[in-house]
């Protein structure tokens, strides 16, 4: 039975794809940052009549890192055969009222989070020549929309870093994938919306992203744990998967004049008067 570790599994894409994973015959070990979540995620695989075994694992964390690694290694003889770097963390707002301390925040989680974890589990792929990574990017690795700057510069990192390590390691027998959602329906994208700055300049672009986002319909976080298991279970799994027509959009905008962009973001979220 294949093993696989999924970070941030007690929400969202993470728990979906790891009890979509348990339910297909592998060893799902998924991550939580507190024992009380942990227990909800092993009950609600038990409850669908499968097992998800927890790790206590905070990724901003190095000795938690470790911590869980070693602890991994033990579950699976040796280490995990792929890891899934999930765990995420959004923090919207325009570049003038970012806090350093979020900025900090959303790199740690998003970018050295995934960085650490992955340089963690590597050791033992290598010793058994074949593994496989998968990393959670986003739409907005693809494209920087107004207002999602710092989120935006940690997935275009992780799509950079992910191509580089991707590169260095490919005569390893370790396979990296990209995931690249677009809106899908979380407690990231409500929390998200929700916790923008109120009373700031800003305030009426913030008002006119809420309503932007409102008016989507966004997939379920089901759509994106199949693409983790198609990423899982390819004999030559791609470098990239979209998920959801947003990221189509964003490469097709790739293709437009940037003056063209820029004049359309603007108008869309109502910046043309700050
Ligand atoms: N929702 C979207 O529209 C969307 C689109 C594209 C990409 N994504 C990406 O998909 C991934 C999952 O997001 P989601 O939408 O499923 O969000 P979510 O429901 O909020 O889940 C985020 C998960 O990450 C965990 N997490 C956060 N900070 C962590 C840390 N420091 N250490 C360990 N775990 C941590 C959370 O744990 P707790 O339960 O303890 O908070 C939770 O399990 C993220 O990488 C996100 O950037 C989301």
């Amino acid at each position: 039975m294949r093993s696989v570790v999924i970070t941030g599994a007690t929400s969202g894409i993470g728990k979906a794809a790891a009890l979509g994973l348990a339910a297909h015959g592998f060893q799902v070990i998924g991550t939580a940052r507190t024992t009380e979540k942990a227990d909800k995620l092993t009950a609600a695989a038990a409850e669908s009549g499968h097992r998800v075994r927890a790790v206590l694992l905070d990724v901003t964390d190095p000795g938690s890192c470790q911590d869980a690694v070693a602890e991994i290694a033990e579950l699976t003889g040796g280490g995990p055969w792929a890891l899934v770097n999930n765990a995420g963390l959004a923090v919207g707002g325009a570049f003038e009222d970012v806090s350093e301390a979020d900025a900090r925040a959303v790199l740690e989680t998003n970018l050295l989070g995934v960085a650490r974890m992955t340089r963690l589990v590597l050791p033992s792929m290598r010793r058994r020549g074949e593994g496989r990574i998968v990393q959670m990017s986003s739409v907005a690795g693809l494209i920087a929309t107004p207002l999602n700057g710092w989120y935006s510069a940690g997935k275009y990192a992780l799509e950079a870093l992910t191509d580089v390590l991707r590169r260095e390691i490919a005569a390893s027998g370790i396979r990296v994938s990209l995931i690249e959602p677009g809106f899908i329906d979380t407690p990231m994208l409500s929390e998200g919306i929700a916790r923008l700055p109120a009373h700031t300049r800003y305030a009426e672009a913030y008002e006119a992203a809420g309503r932007l986002i409102a008016r989507r319909r966004p997939l379920g976080p089901d759509a994106v744990a199949r693409t983790v298991r198609r990423a899982l279970t390819a004999p030559n799994p791609r470098r990239r998967y979209s998920v959801g027509h947003e990221a189509r959009m964003a490469r097709l905008s790739r293709l437009l004049p940037p003056a063209t962009v820029d004049v359309t973001m603007r108008a869309c979220l109502r910046l043309n008067r700050v």
